[in-house]
C-alpha cells in the first residue's frame, strides 16, 4: 500500500445515521414491535422442522427463483382471509413486506421520482424512500388520524409522485380505510403520477395490510378492488397475525404488469429455499394460526375499553396494537413501565405511547404497571 486509504465514501445523505429499529431488551413483557404474542404450536414447529429438514437436502442447489408452489399457497390463503381468488401470477413474495417494499420503489421509484405517505405512518416508508434514492413528500392525516381526501388530492396534484404508500389498518394508529376511501383513493390516483411516453401516468397506489387480518367485522381488505385497479397493489405479511415474524415473509398482490417490473429488480434467488419450504409448511397450519386473530381482536377491543375507561385517548384500532395517550411525559411513563418488565413503544405524536396486544396474561401486566406508574 502507498498511502493510508482517506475516509470511506459513504454516501453523503446516510452520514451521521443510527440504523432504524425498536429496542430489542430481554424483558419479560414484550409489548413493542407488534408481534403475535403466541408462539407456534408443536404440531407447527414439527411440521417447520420437518420441511426444513427435506430441504435441507438439496441446498447445494439454488432455490426456485420464481416459487411457484409459495405463490399458490398465499393465493390460496388470501381467497380463505378475504375472500378474493386472485391467480397466483399476481402474488409476489420477499423477505417480509419491507423487502417487497423496497422492490417497489426500485422499480417505480428512483431519482427523479417521488414517493408520497401521510403521518403518522410507519417510520420506514421514509427509509425506503431513502435507499431508493426516490423523493420524498409526507402529508399529515386529518382529525382522528382518518386521512384527509382532500388533503391526498392537492397533495397527488401538487407532487405526481409515482407512488403513494397507505398503510391500512396504519401504524402506528391503528386506523383502517373504509372500501369508499380507498375507491376514492384509486381515482385520484389513476392519472396523477409523472408523465410516461408523454402522458400522465398512474401512481402506484400501495395499501400496506400489514395489520389486515386484524380489521374489524365489516371493514373490507383491498384486495377487493383489484381486479379494477392496475395501479392497485397490497402488501401482506405473515410476520403479524399468522405470528411467523421470524421467517421473514411479505407478499403482495398486483395486476401482473407490477409483478414483471419487480422481477426486473429483484436479486436472483432471493427467498432461500429454506424459507420457501418453511412457509409452505406453516401455511398448511393457517386455520390454527387464524384462530388466534379473533382472540387477539377481542383482546385488543377489551384493552381499548380498560384505557378509555381509565381515562386515556384511544385511537380506534383495526391492528393488533393500540395508541393512547396523552401523557405530560411518555418518555417518563416509557421508562416506569420498562422499571416494571413491560416494554412497550415511544412511537406517533407527542405525548402517545403505543402497545401491542399480548396475551391475557401480558395485558395484565400492563394494565397494572400503567396504573402504578400514573397513579
Ligand atoms: C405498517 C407496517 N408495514 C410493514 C411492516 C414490515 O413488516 P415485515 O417486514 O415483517 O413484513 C411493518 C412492521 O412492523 C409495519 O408496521
Amino acid at each position: 500500500m502507498t498511502g493510508r486509504p482517506g475516509p470511506l465514501p459513504l454516501r453523503v445523505d446516510l452520514e451521521g445515521l443510527d440504523p432504524y429499529g425498536a429496542p430489542q431488551l430481554d424483558v419479560p413483557v414484550r409489548l413493542n414491535v407488534n408481534e403475535n404474542p403466541y408462539a407456534p404450536s408443536r404440531a407447527v414447529v414439527d411440521d417447520i422442522a420437518a420441511a426444513v429438514r427435506q430441504a435441507a437436502g438439496g441446498l447445494n442447489r439454488y432455490p426456485d427463483r420464481d416459487f411457484p408452489a409459495l405463490r399458490e399457497a398465499l393465493a390460496d390463503y388470501l381467497a380463505v382471509e378475504s375472500h378474493v381468488r386472485l391467480d397466483s401470477s399476481l402474488i409476489w413474495a420477499a423477505n417480509g413486506s419491507n423487502e417487497v417494499m423496497v422492490q417497489i420503489l426500485q422499480a417505480f421509484g428512483g431519482p427523479g421520482r417521488t414517493v408520497v405517505s401521510f403521518a403518522p405512518t410507519y417510520s420506514m416508508y421514509h427509509e425506503y424512500a431513502r435507499d431508493t434514492n426516490t423523493r420524498w413528500v409526507q402529508g399529515e392525516r386529518g382529525d382522528g388520524f382518518v386521512l384527509d381526501l382532500d388533503e391526498v388530492a392537492h397533495t397527488l396534484e401538487a407532487e405526481r409522485p409515482s407512488v403513494l404508500l397507505l398503510a391500512s389498518p396504519n401504524n402506528p394508529t391503528g386506523t383502517a380505510l373504509g372500501a369508499e376511501d380507498v375507491r376514492r383513493v384509486l381515482d385520484l390516483a389513476a392519472t396523477s403520477g409523472p408523465e410516461v411516453h408523454g402522458v400522465s401516468g398512474a401512481t402506484l397506489v400501495v395499501i400496506d395490510e400489514a395489520y389486515g387480518e386484524f380489521r374489524r367485522e365489516g371493514v373490507p381488505s383491498a384486495l377487493e378492488q383489484l381486479a379494477n385497479h392496475p395501479h392497485l397493489v397490497v402488501s401482506r405479511t405473515m410476520s403479524k397475525a399468522f405470528g411467523m415474524a421470524g421467517l421473514r415473509v411479505g407478499y403482495l398482490a398486483a395486476a401482473r404488469e407490477i409483478v414483471d417490473a419487480i422481477m426486473l429488480v429483484r436479486l436472483p434467488y432471493h427467498l432461500s429455499a429454506i424459507t420457501q419450504a418453511a412457509a409452505l409448511a406453516a401455511l398448511r397450519h393457517r386455520e390454527e394460526l387464524m384462530a388466534q386473530v379473533a382472540s387477539l381482536r377481542g383482546d385488543r377491543d377489551a384493552l381499548a375499553v380498560w384505557l378509555r375507561g381509565h381515562g386515556w385517548q384511544v385511537a380506534d384500532s383495526d391492528a393488533n396494537f393500540i395508541l393512547f395517550g396523552t401523557f405530560p411525559d411518555r418518555e417518563a411513563v416509557f421508562r416506569g413501565l420498562l422499571e416494571r418488565g413491560v416494554l412497550i413503544r415511544v412511537v406517533g405524536p407527542e405525548g402517545w405511547l403505543r402497545v401491542s396486544v399480548g396475551t391475557p396474561a401480558e395485558i395484565e401486566a400492563f394494565t397494572a404497571a400503567l396504573k402504578e406508574v400514573t397513579a
